[in-house]
């Protein structure tokens, strides 16, 4: 046969149009996008009847973290490189790009990576990159991000609060201008740690330990004045930057204006700021603990809609899970794992941050409605690949380019409206802080190079642990330093 499988009828989306196209898959590849009916007479093994539904390329989730050690809090993630990526698959997202952790104590890049490749190496579901969180920037790591490019690594993750990971300023420019010289794309989390450190310190004097006083102990403006100074840092060095998970319509504001002025500032956002505010964490007894992440869900809904809004207008460049998944109650002791003997009621400051969320980010924001489709393929699949060297062979649909990794949803009218349950998740957590929202929509059926992973009505999970490879990656394809050339100091 001509083809292995050939996609019909559907209502294909990239981040660029909107067309009746039939799709043509062949070794793994996109092989033809064709005007609807043009493959009438091609032969394949497989014909796959879209019925009019929308044809995306798969879900790149840039921002997820399975199997680290324990670094936000007490308990370990809960997910594995198996059960996560098993978990991503069932929810459309076809490649991941994990975090491989070097804590402060550890001075090697390359060690950390490779611990990384033995921890996902013949069990993930779907392909996958890291980025090296960097917790030490010694003179021995930073000589190292040069390897790290040759090994495909083109990203890393630095940290202005937690104790295990912060960096001081001086640092954070060790860390940029290495990066710049690499090119190397920087992440950071921006949240003042000693703000952090100083309000928790004031919860505490007035015996405020329920989890609802995680957000109080996390302001926003921890928040707006670390992703000021990330700014400042990054335009000093002349070096592109992405902010993770920015939960403020504060900062959103400060890096649209970064963005006016030219510089390579990218921004990632993050379901659980479109979803949650502060009363999801204000619930009784200890369940507030299942929506404690950092930042926190904020005030109200019309900070959420700022979210929305900073997605439609292009300040965020990605929507991604900052999947960061823990147990509620431990599998062993059956009992909420961060609840201490000094505070039997548990404390807000020993909840792990972080929430799961890989296999609801692309339903969840779908089904929401609110972006258009074309701008939701790109901040949750073509903005991913391209800033992280990914496209395009990841988050796009060229023929004899990318690889056929693609996802199908119902057309209209043929899914049943139901509300989301952490049952239907395969993830290894035992609640979503999403329970009980209303999903619209579903990919029907995901492909990851040409082979049919998930199929809603017909099996479900059919793809295969192992099956997801390791992707090198190159540099980003989106704007970089405004001047070429090494860094000059300024004098
Ligand atoms: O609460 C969060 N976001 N936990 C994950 C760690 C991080 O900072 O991304
Ligand atoms: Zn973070
Ligand atoms: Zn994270
Ligand atoms: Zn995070």
């Amino acid at each position: 046969t001509e083809y292995d499988l050939i996609i019909v009828n559907g209502v294909v989306v990239t981040e660029s149009e909107t067309n009746e196209y039939d799709i043509a898959v062949k070794d793994e590849k996109v092989a033809k996008v064709a005007p609807r009916g043009e493959l009438r007479d091609a032969k394949a093994a497989r014909t796959i009847d879209a019925e009019g539904g929308y044809v995306m390329p798969g879900g790149v989730d840039a921002h997820v973290h399975l199997d680290e050690p324990p670094l936000f809090g007490k308990g370990s993630t809960a997910d594995n490189y198996e059960t996560g990526s098993r978990s991503a698959v069932c929810g459309g997202t076809t490649t991941m790009v994990t975090f491989a952790p070097q804590k402060k104590t550890e001075d090697s890049l390359l060690d950390t990576l490779r611990d990384t490749h033995t921890r996902a190496k013949d069990t993930c579901y779907i392909d996958y990159s890291f980025h090296v969180i960097v917790g030490n920037p010694s003179p021995n790591a930073l000589s190292e991000f040069k390897t790290l490019r040759e090994e495909g690594i083109s990203s890393l993750k630095i940290y202005m609060t937690y104790e295990a990971l912060q960096l001081h300023d001086g640092q954070i420019l060790d860390v940029l201008l290495e990066a710049r010289n690499q090119q190397i794309t920087t992440m950071i989390h921006a949240e003042n740690g000693q703000v952090i450190d100083w309000m928790t310190a004031q919860l505490e004097k007035r015996k405020l330990f329920a989890p609802k006083y995680h957000g109080p102990s996390h302001p926003p403006m921890a928040e707006i004045e670390a992703t000021h100074r990330a700014i400042c840092l990054s335009e000093f060095m002349d070096t592109p930057i992405l902010i993770v998970h920015v939960s403020t319509p504060s900062s959103a504001a400060q890096i649209k204006s970064a963005q006016d002025r030219g510089l390579p500032i990218y921004a990632e956002t993050c379901p659980q700021y479109l979803f949650l505010t502060k009363k999801d964490l204000d619930q009784p007894g200890f369940e507030g603990a299942k929506c404690v992440c950092s930042p926190p869900p904020r005030e109200s809904e019309a900070d959420c809609d700022a979210i929305w809004t900073g997605l439609e207008n292009g300040t965020f460049t990605v929507l991604s899970s900052d999947h960061c998944p823990f147990r509620y109650n431990d599998n062993v002791t059956g009992k909420q794992t961060c609840i201490t003997d000094e505070y039997p009621q548990g404390h807000f400051k020993y909840i792990p941050n972080g929430c799961p969320g890989i296999e609801t980010r692309l339903a969840l924001t779908l089904s929401a409605d609110r972006l258009n489709v074309q701008k939701f393929v790109e901040v949750t699949s073509s903005n991913p690949a391209k800033l992280y060297g990914l496209w395009p062979r990841k988050g796009a649909l060229v023929e004899g380019e990318s690889d056929a990794d693609i996802n199908i949803w119902y057309p209209p009218g043929k899914m049943k409206e139901y509300t989301l349950t952490n049952e239907m998740l395969h993830h290894n957590v035992d609640y979503t802080p999403f329970e009980g929202r209303n999903v619209k929509q579903w990919p029907r059926y995901t492909i990851l190079r040409g082979k049919l992973v998930w199929d809603k009505d017909g099996g479900g999970l059919l793809g295969e642990k192992g099956y997801g490879r390791f992707i090198k990656r190159g540099a980003s394809a989106l704007a970089g330093p405004r001047k070429q050339g090494e860094w000059e100091l300024p004098l």
